[in-house]
């Protein structure tokens, strides 16, 4: 199978959004996905963006019978660790099943590394569902640590009715 890794294009937005629907079914999260084509091209193509997507692209002989040529994405950002500097996050990396085990997913995240070492970061982080053992065998082969485990990190997050109650009761 041949394939290209890419970053990604206006004319991708929809099949973008199609993998990341699909991801999120995985994740049985499909309810919480509010992101759609135009937001994504409003927030991702301005000249400050600060997301960005690779994707993977197969020739139109090898689409699949839905007929995707857009196969696989990985989404990623740039953050700030106060103790290393830069750090790349990948916010999600997806392969349709039926182009898995080709080595797409690998050289998604090769290229991802290789953006990650051109802006100077000192880690590729991201967030992997602990019933998922298939994606965690995946990153650990490719040298990934698991820091939940090692480091004994927490993972939280403020939601946006929290967010409005912290605003609306600011303390000075
Ligand atoms: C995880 C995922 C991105 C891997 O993509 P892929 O294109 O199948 O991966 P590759 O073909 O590049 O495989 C790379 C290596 O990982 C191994 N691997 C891939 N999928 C695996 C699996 N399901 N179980 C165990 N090992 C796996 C391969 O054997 C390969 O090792 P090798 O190079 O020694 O043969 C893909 O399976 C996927 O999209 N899964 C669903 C979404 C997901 O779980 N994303 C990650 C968490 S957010």
């Amino acid at each position: 199978m041949s394939y290209i890794i890419r970053p990604w294009a206006l004319k991708d937005l929809k099949a973008v959004v199609r993998l990341i629907r699909e991801s999120a079914s995985l994740h049985k999260a499909l309810d919480q996905v509010k992101t759609t084509p135009e937001m994504l091209r409003d927030d991702g193509f301005r000249e400050d963006a600060t997301f960005g997507s690779l994707v993977a692209e197969v020739p139109p002989e090898q689409r699949s019978k839905e007929g995707d040529t857009i196969v696989g994405y990985q989404f990623h950002y740039l953050t700030y660790c106060t103790w290393d500097g830069h750090i790349l996050f990948g916010e999600d990396l997806y392969v349709l099943p039926g182009f898995r085990g080709k080595g797409i997913g690998s050289s998604l995240l090769a290229k991802a590394a290789k953006i990650a070492l051109a802006k100077g970061c000192s880690q590729i982080r991201f967030i992997s569902a602990n019933w998922n053992q298939p994606a965690t065998d995946f990153y650990t082969k490719l040298g990934a640590l698991n820091v939940t485990v090692q480091d004994n990190w927490n993972l939280c997050s403020i939601e946006r009715e929290q967010i409005q109650k912290l605003v609306e009761q600011g303390r000075k």
